[in-house]
């Protein structure tokens, strides 16, 4: 016997399967489903390429092993950095694989309000969608955000040597759509 848990993410990803569990169905709320497809977008979510740069503490972290950046790189006033450490010093709209310094748009720590690291499951799931935290992004802002941002996308191309977050990031923005568009529940833990 299957518990309605497994078999519902089973359902989930045979929806996917087809494509349908897209943002362009307006679905009714369903829990296990929105719950599957949360769980299916946690390795993303918790993976280090994501975590390094959503740390709690003021310092970003680096590597799989999320050690304090070196160098004593701090967040700074603005999230980019204290005066004469910024992250656009050394980090450029790309990676540069010369040095092996990862690069993107706009390369920043993620504000406080968005320290990720040491959450538990239902702690993140409620962060991602507090606008109070999120800088009042809807929630299909959010979607739109983890599907498209260059930031997010960096994690799936971050240079030699990194290990890219799991799947593709399209794969992801459809689980995180589908979060949503089952009701965004979160995990009783
Ligand atoms: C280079 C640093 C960096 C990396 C890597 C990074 N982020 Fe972020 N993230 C940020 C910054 C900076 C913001 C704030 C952007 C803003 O407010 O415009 C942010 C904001 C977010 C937000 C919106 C706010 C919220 O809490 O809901 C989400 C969602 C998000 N990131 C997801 C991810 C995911 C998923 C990954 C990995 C696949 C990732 N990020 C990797 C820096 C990063
Ligand atoms: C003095 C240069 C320098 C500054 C300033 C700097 N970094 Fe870095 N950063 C590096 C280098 C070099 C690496 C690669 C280290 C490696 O992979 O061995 C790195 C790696 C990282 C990583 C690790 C990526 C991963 O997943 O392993 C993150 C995250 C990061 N930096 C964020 C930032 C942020 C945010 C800022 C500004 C607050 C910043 N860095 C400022 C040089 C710098």
């Amino acid at each position: 016997m299957q518990s309605p848990r497994a078999s519902s993410a089973v359902a989930y990803v045979f929806l996917c399967s087809l494509g349908l569990a897209s943002p362009l169905i307006a679905a009714e709320p369903d829990k296990e489903k929105s719950l599957a497809a949360f769980q299916a977008s946690l390795a993303v979510f918790k993976h280090p390429r994501c975590l390094n740069c959503h740390p709690s503490g003021d310092q970003p972290t680096q590597s799989m092993s999320m050690h304090p950046h070196a160098m004593n790189v701090q967040r700074g006033p603005d999230d980019h950095g204290a005066v004469g450490m910024r992250c656009e010093t050394c980090h450029r709209d790309a990676n540069y694989e010369a040095s092996g310094v990862p690069g993107a748009p706009k390369w920043a720590l993620a504000p406080r309000s968005m320290a990720w690291q040491g959450l538990s499951d239902r702690e993140l799931c409620l962060a991602l969608k507090d606008p109070k935290k999120n800088h009042n992004m809807s929630l299909d802002e959010l979607v739109e955000h983890n599907a498209k941002d260059p930031l997010v996308g960096w994690a799936w191309n971050p240079g030699t040597g990194r290990e890219p977050a799991p799947g593709t990031q399209e794969e992801f923005g459809r689980h995180v759509a589908a979060w949503v568009e089952f009701g965004a529940f979160c995990p009783d833990k």
